[in-house]
């Protein structure tokens, strides 16, 4: 079955909560999700959508200003490991560069390899460590910059 990357719609709230919580021990609520769905003006949403209609995975970010900050990024875990995070971030963050975004900011669980090294693929460096960001387990984030002007468009 084939898959695409689209811009998220509000009625993907459900989907994108699915994946969340097959993906992190503390989901995001669907609330939260809604709300940033609908929240147009300031948000960005893209779906990794199997032809089926399975919301396969999505990345989000803010925007404010110039600044971009990704509100997270997930896959179902049947669906890692094949390019698709890479394609889905990296249609996102086009989008961003697109409207306007100079930066973009993220953070990460400092024990979480497989996304540390995903964003170091897509150009993100260490700015800072952000001590206790994290509950359930409690730890410390790393907070990620990638620039528009270093951003490595092709590799
Ligand atoms: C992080 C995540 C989105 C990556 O998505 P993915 O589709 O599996 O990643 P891709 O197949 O596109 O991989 C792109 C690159 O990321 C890196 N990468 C991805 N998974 C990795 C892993 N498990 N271990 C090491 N490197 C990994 C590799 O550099 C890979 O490039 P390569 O294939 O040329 O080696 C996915 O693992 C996920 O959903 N994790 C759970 C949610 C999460 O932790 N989100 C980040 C929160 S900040």
């Amino acid at each position: 079955m084939s898959i695409i990357v689209r811009k998220a719609r509000l009625e993907d709230g459900a989907g994108i909560y699915a994946v969340e919580e097959d993906a992190f021990s503390v989901p995001w609520s669907l609330d939260s999700i809604k709300r940033d769905l609908a929240n147009e003006e300031r948000t960005m949403y893209y779906v990794l959508e199997r032809e089926d209609g399975l919301i396969a995975g999505y990345a989000g970010l803010w925007k404010v200003l110039d600044e971009g900050q990704i509100t997270n990024i997930a896959l179902r875990k049947i669906f890692r490991r094949q390019g698709y995070g890479e394609l889905l971030v990296r249609v996102l963050m086009e989008a961003a560069w697109e409207a306007g975004c100079t930066d973009i900011f993220l953070e990460v669980r400092v024990s979480n390899q497989a996304a540390l090294q995903f964003y170091r693929k897509l150009g993100y460096e260490v700015l800072s460590v952000r001590k206790n960001y994290y509950s359930n387990p409690v730890e410390d984030a790393f907070i990620m910059d990638c620039k528009k002007r270093s951003y490595p468009w092709v590799r």
